[in-house]
């Protein structure tokens, strides 16, 4: 069965020391981790994303700082999502639109990833998605 977008809540094992969060391929996050990258440093009106995977998940995390994130499914439905704590993040199947947007100037947003980069998994042009989302609905 094919996860759908959801929040996950990662194990906090904090104390008088500080804060610690855990997040483990395959337990805390349904993929292995092949991929971490980092986007801080966007301006709240830029609009980061603007694209969809055939093939990589990722878990998105605001590590420090907050921004949101829209997601389409291409068939007329979509969500925002607010990533505002550093111990949840938000899971994103293959295949769904997102837009990452209102970061605040302290946003640190974590992406993890299930597979390596490759630029010929994206899908920039949501026109170009929304037929392949109708074309692979024939094909399941
Ligand atoms: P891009 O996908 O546009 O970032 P965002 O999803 O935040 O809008 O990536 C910006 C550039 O970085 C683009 O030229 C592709 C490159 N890139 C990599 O080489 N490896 C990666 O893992 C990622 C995420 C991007």
């Amino acid at each position: 069965m094919r996860e759908n977008v959801k929040m996950l809540e990662f194990p906090q094992r904090g104390d008088d020391r500080g804060h610690l969060v855990i997040v483990e391929g395959l337990q805390d996050v349904p993929f292995e981790i092949k991929r971490i990258f980092y986007i801080y440093g966007s301006d709240s009106d830029i609009v980061r994303g603007q694209h969809a995977n055939r093939r990589s998940e990722f878990v998105l995390i605001n590590v420090a700082g907050k921004s949101k994130v829209k997601v389409k499914d291409g068939k007329g439905n979509e969500a925002i999502f607010s990533l505002n704590r550093p111990h949840t993040g938000i899971y994103l199947p293959k295949m769904i639109w997102k837009d990452m947007y209102d970061f605040s100037e302290d946003s640190v947003l974590l992406c993890l990833s299930s597979e390596h980069y490759d630029g010929s998994e994206y899908i920039r042009d949501y026109n170009e998605y929304v037929k392949e989302v109708a074309k692979g609905d024939v094909h399941e």
